[in-house]
């Protein structure tokens, strides 16, 4: 059994619906399990829902619903966004399923049982808002707390605690050792910076059952449930461990696949949660025995109009609006092709409109259309001899676009794309077939611009198909190919076979009047 590419995304809190973070987070991993996957890896991608705690509790009370039912109907809204997407997800975890909680259940027994825990009481300034005790460090000169922790008031409290503290030398060690454990650079020296200049204080993983009671019970003391954040860290272990992976050493209850994928390949998350992943869970996994997750990927946070996306002052992109009145494609080129992953992004409709014309419209639509559409004017749709006037450009663009897709670096991968797109748009503008095609003594140089053109169109199909799937494969299937654009050794110069006759012609990002 070889072991699988495993690449996780962070899961979301299921209280409220999905918005263009989430979307953006999850279309990163997709694009990277897709572009494995092209490359010839078994890969496992996996999403899902963090359904515990403070956050989700108070979300269905507002609703007077219980959690539960809360969740249930909230999660078939987040799955079928996740098809919207056209993630290619491999599984879809909920923290509530009895898969994952057993997992997590059976991995606080093991941590207390080799005396990782103790129990102590604490007294101290609690934000219900942000499921967090507060420190003296974070009040505002004044002594205030600051009015995004919501209201805050004096809690005392037994808790169980995890002990970090044996552990934080080690982990700056570890971070330092393996260069790429976080990345970008960036996200790594802020989280080394972090641990070198402060103490890292015990973790506490429970909350009373009188405080919570959405959560998971501690197996070794009922009166208290799982603190959510150790529950949903815990996921990208469960998932592996109902799978049967051999790496947990677990025995799950119910065993329908047995796939290799512990240690993840890839945690995509975004830059507020990076504490949980680069500290928290190496330690936790250290603490169970577990190899830890070859690379935690951080990417920035997206804004609208240069300011917070915020349901309550209504500044949000609905990415279904923007799906279903543009198409999947021209919003997964958007947020790839104008955010690296990393830095902060903006969203602005006026940037998005001017991409979609540009780069989609006017670049690669124009591309693909006229090239198709003078292969059947002139030549009846039928590709004639193999040319490679633009092979090497084309192939050069192919194998960088490769390289960046194989380094995490999207939106290079992207760029390369276009720089061929651009390029064969000015060999139309250079070579000017609609002259060549008036004069017979050209056929055979209108012969090799045609084959230039339409093979062109193919290997930046195959290219394109991590990022945008549905183009990619309307591109093929406009090119008469039957197949699907999904391998990515098929991106070399030379696949249309002479003699092959196209298919139906259709704009791939008809031109909309704005
Ligand atoms: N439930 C936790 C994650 C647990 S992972 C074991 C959580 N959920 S969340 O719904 O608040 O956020 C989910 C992901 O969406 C996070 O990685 C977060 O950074 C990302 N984003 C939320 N808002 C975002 C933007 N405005 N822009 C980009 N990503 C954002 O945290």
């Amino acid at each position: 059994m070889s072991k699988r590419f495993y690449i996780t995304t962070a899961i979301d809190y299921v209280n409220g619906q999905p918005h263009l973070g989430h979307a953006y987070e999850k279309i990163i991993a997709d694009v990277i399990a897709r572009a494995r996957r092209s490359l010839g890896q078994e890969v496992f991608f996996l999403t899902g829902l963090d359904e515990h705690g403070q956050k989700v509790q108070q979300a269905a009370q507002a609703e007077k619903k219980n959690p539960q039912e809360y969740c249930d109907a909230l999660a078939a809204d987040w799955q079928a966004f996740a098809k919207k997407l056209e993630l290619t997800n491999n599984d879809f975890v909920r923290t509530t399923q009895p898969r994952h909680k057993e997992f997590v259940q059976a991995t606080l027994a093991k941590l207390n049982d080799a005396g990782q825990f103790y129990k102590a009481g604490y007294t101290g300034f609690y934000s219900a808002k942000e499921e967090t005790f507060l420190t003296e460090k974070d009040r505002l000169p004044d002594g205030s707390f600051d009015a995004s922790y919501g209201e805050v008031v004096e809690l005392k409290e037994d808790n169980y605690y995890f002990k970090l503290g044996a552990h934080q030398q080690w982990l700056i060690d570890y971070i330092e050792a393996n260069p790429d454990f976080i990345a970008p650079s960036y996200r790594r020296n802020e989280v080394l910076g972090f641990l070198k200049n402060n103490t890292l204080e015990d973790l506490c993983i429970s909350r009373p059952l009188a405080r919570l009671n959405w959560g998971i019970p501690l197996p070794f003391d009922p009166e208290f449930v799982t603190y959510v954040w150790f529950d949903a860290l815990v996921n990208y272990t469960s998932v592996a461990a109902a799978h049967g992976d051999p790496a947990l050493g677990y025995q799950p209850s119910t065993l329908n696949s047995q796939l290799s994928l512990w240690p993840a390949d890839i945690h995509v998350i975004g830059k507020d949660i990076v504490k949980f992943h680069a500290v928290y869970w190496p330690i936790m996994l250290k603490a169970m025995g577990l190899p830890l997750p070859k690379q935690i990927l951080v990417h920035g946070w997206w804004q609208k109009d240069g300011a917070k996306i915020s349901k309550s002052t209504g500044n949000v992109v609905d990415p279904i609006a923007v799906i279903n009145e543009w198409g999947l494609d021209a919003f997964r080129f958007y947020v790839l092709r104008e955010l690296d992953i990393g830095p902060d992004g903006n969203w602005t409709d006026a940037g998005f409109r001017s991409r979609y014309q540009a780069e989609l419209a006017n670049g690669l639509g124009n591309l693909v259309n006229r090239s198709l559409s003078m292969l059947k004017r002139y030549r009846n749709g039928v590709v004639p001899a193999r040319s490679n006037e633009l092979s090497e450009d084309v192939s050069k663009a192919a194998e960088l676009c490769k390289t960046s897709l194989l380094q995490n670096e999207l939106q290079a991968g992207l760029e390369w794309i276009w720089k061929a797109v651009a390029r064969a748009n000015q060999y139309v503008d250079q070579t000017a077939p609609f002259k060549l095609a008036k004069d017979p003594a050209q056929a055979q140089r209108l012969d090799e611009v045609l084959y230039n053109l339409v093979e062109t169109c193919r290997v930046l199909a195959v290219a394109l198909w991590p990022y945008l799937p549905g183009t990619a494969s309307k591109i093929y299937a406009q090119l008469g190919l039957n197949e699907s654009p999904d391998i990515f050794s098929k991106a070399k110069w030379g696949g249309l076979q002479p003699g092959q006759v196209i298919g139906e012609l259709a704009p791939l990002f008809p031109r909309k009047d704005v």
